[in-house]
């Protein structure tokens, strides 16, 4: 398999992730959640008491931020680090998902984890999902898929997500969390979440994990024998 760099963006829980993860175990590539990295930065803020919204405080808390990912090959999985602690369950509850987006329409934090994006993409093999990874990461990836499904769907596995880590949050607030991240990441100035013009559409809501694993991989297929 050649090594491509395949960019997968989308709305709030739409499965991007889990289906990313499972794509690059199939293919052997490189896994990166850039979602992962806002949300850390979002949880340094809030750690050192600092506003993404004022100058000096971005700058002070982007000084002090070091991003990383190691594997866990306890859980098979690839966890978050801030500052070399391990903040990959932290980085997933609501308190962070109700921050997150405000941290992530700050230009200078996103040029400083974009350039940290690019860094762990350069070498090819990856598989990275996000908002602005196929307009503005890696405008150049070779394959580009734009995820959806309703938001319904979406509320209900983010719930079940949730509930697995024992966290327990109603529908209604689930919803109304992805709307209002969707409604920021689609209207903010910079890297705004939009359908770049050749990425590929998949629509999750009525589709089972492995369906959409496959669609993916059967698009890779396709890339790379051209
Ligand atoms: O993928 P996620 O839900 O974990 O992402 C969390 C938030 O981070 C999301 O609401 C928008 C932001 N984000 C972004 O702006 N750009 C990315 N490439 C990835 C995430």
């Amino acid at each position: 398999m050649n090594k491509i760099v395949i960019a997968i963006d989308g709305y709030s829980g739409c499965g991007k992730s889990s289906t990313a993860k499972e794509v690059a175990k199939k293919l052997g590539f490189t896994y990166i959640d850039s979602g992962a990295m806002y949300r850390a930065t979002a949880l340094h803020f809030l750690n050192e008491n600092l506003s993404p919204l004022r100058a000096e405080d971005v700058e002070k808390g982007l000084k002090g931020l070091q991003i990383s990912f190691q594997f866990n090959p306890t859980t098979s999985q690839q966890e978050t680090y801030l500052n070399g602690v391990n903040v990959e369950d932290e980085i997933r509850t609501m308190r962070i998902s109700e921050r997150v987006s405000e941290v992530a329409t700050v230009k200078a934090i996103r040029t400083a984890l974009v350039a940290q994006q690019q860094q762990l993409g350069q070498k090819k093999g990856v598989v990275m999902d996000g908002r602005d990874i196929g307009s503005v990461v890696f405008p150049e990836a070779e394959l580009k898929l734009f995820m959806t499904a309703d938001v319904e769907t979406r509320a209900q596995r983010r719930q079940l997500e949730l509930l697995a880590k024992g966290e327990q949050a109603s529908l209604e607030e689930i919803k109304l969390n992805l709307e209002s991240r969707d409604e920021v990441d689609s209207n903010r100035t910079e890297s705004p979440l939009l359908k770049v013009s050749d990425a590929i559409e998949i629509d999750t809501s009525s589709l089972t994990f492995s369906e959409q694993v496959e669609q993916i991989i059967d698009l890779v297929k396709k890339v790379t024998l051209n």
